[in-house]
């Protein structure tokens, strides 16, 4: 079984699409793979509670009890690993996940770690991308999946969807109407990407991976 584990930092509402996505379309049957963990940066994310809910192990690595990043990473390396059984996770999802992560903490689970996020990349990476692109008069907003690099919000882009800008949007308006996009897009292209490593697996050429 191929483990998948999900990091947050706040409601987990992507967490949750991706957990109905995964039983509804049965990815353990269909790609071997289930979502092992969610875990948080933050002990007070309401997604953790949403995960139990669900019936997923979560727990929390809170980024404020260590003294420096790679700290932090090391412990949340940790809690990964364990929750990944044998293997590393075949996955490492970040859904809100609002910490930066380091280049050695990327290389170590390279190819694997993917993103969304609430903008149409390369456009607006970074914070408060909903209040950018209303100041900057867009008529379209929209979602990016991508895998992570080094570099923040520059991985390659797995899937992205478009949503129109209203008169009279605010930030709120904007970002609710952008999430329901991203509960489409994140699952759909978490599937796809399962799918393809299934294949690979079927022809026993253990050499592919997701990058
Ligand atoms: C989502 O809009 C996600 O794209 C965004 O945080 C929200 C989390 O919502 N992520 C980022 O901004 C990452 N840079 P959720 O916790 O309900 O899934």
């Amino acid at each position: 079984m191929h483990n998948i584990v999900i990091l947050i930092s706040g409601g987990g509402s992507n967490m949750e699409a991706i957990v109905n996505a995964s039983r509804r379309e049965d990815w353990e049957r269909n790609y071997h793979a289930k979502v092992a963990a969610v875990i948080s940066n933050r002990a007070d994310a309401p997604g953790l509670i949403l995960a139990r809910t669900n019936g997923i192990a979560a727990e929390f690595v809170e980024h404020g009890r260590f003294a420096s990043r790679s700290l932090f990473e090391a412990q949340l390396a940790d809690a990964i690993d364990r929750h990944a059984g044998s293997k590393q996770p075949v996955l490492l999802l970040l859904a809100g996940f609002m910490r930066i992560l380091s280049a050695d903490f990327v290389l170590r689970y390279e190819g694997r770690i993917v993103n969304i996020h609430p903008s149409l990349l390369p456009a607006f990476p970074g914070l408060h991308t909903h209040r950018r692109a209303l100041e900057s008069g867009c008529k379209v907003a929209g979602a990016t999946v991508h895998l992570v690099t080094a570099a923040l919000d520059c991985g390659p882009i797995l899937a992205q969807a478009v949503v129109p800008v209203l008169d009279g949007d605010t930030e709120r308006s904007l970002a609710a109407r952008v999430l329901t996009l991203e509960h489409r897009i994140y699952p759909q292209a978490i599937a796809q990407m399962l799918q393809r490593q299934c294949a690979w697996d079927n022809r026993g050429d253990a050499s592919k991976g997701f990058a």
